[in-house]
């Protein structure tokens, strides 16, 4: 005969699987329709102070950088900003191309970044020369590298160009943590891309 208490409390465990599916499901529609409504403008929008920063929906998901996903020293991961609210991910717009890494502790230290901040630093992925993505990686010299025409910049040195022919540095875009997210808390250091 079964005991009762253990009857009552697999009941239990039941009801409370069934109410958490019943509300990631309520949960995940509820973004849906926030995303359909904010409408595909929303995906061409700049940086937004506050958007999280997540892969492109084409990679992972689409799902939000976690500071597991940051190695120091390592190559950067080419994240886009993506609305809290409805869920939008801004990647309808190829300035929104970000590049995010951690620095090696030495470098962050030297760069005077705050210890909180445990390196992680983010620039624009669009080079200031033609405008082209930045999509190439030093690993020897920790250097992000356009495949156009070989511009290369230090990320440790607030990406400045240290080869090639670009005018200018990657604009810096300010990040914090939260949690175990990562959120835009202002605009890009300056103008994004190549002079008009
Ligand atoms: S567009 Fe990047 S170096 Fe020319």
């Amino acid at each position: 005969m079964p005991n009762s208490d253990h009857t009552h409390e697999g009941r239990r465990r039941l009801l409370r699987g069934a109410l958490c599916a019943s509300m990631c499901a309520t949960m995940s529609a509820v973004l849906a329709d926030t995303a359909r409504a904010a409408g595909p403008e929303a995906a061409k929008l700049a940086p937004q102070p506050g958007d999280e920063l997540c892969f492109a929906s084409f990679e992972h998901d689409g799902r939000l950088v976690q500071p597991a996903d940051l190695e120091p020293g390592a190559a950067p991961l080419l994240v886009y900003p993506r609305d809290p609210a409805s869920g939008v991910i801004r990647e309808r717009s190829r300035i929104n191309q970000i590049l995010l890494l951690r620095l090696m502790p030495d470098d962050a230290a030297a760069a005077g970044l705050d210890a909180a901040g445990e390196g992680v630093i983010a620039f624009s992925g669009i080079c200031t020369h033609a405008a082209c993505a930045v999509s190439e990686w030093n690993a020897e010299l920790r250097h992000v590298v356009c495949p156009c025409h070989a511009s290369e910049y230090d990320p440790a040195h607030k990406a400045k160009v240290v080869s090639g022919p670009a005018p200018r540095a990657l604009p810096s875009l300010p990040v914090a943590r939260r949690d175990d997210r990562y959120v835009i808390t202002g605009p890009f250091s300056g103008a994004v891309g190549a002079p008009a």
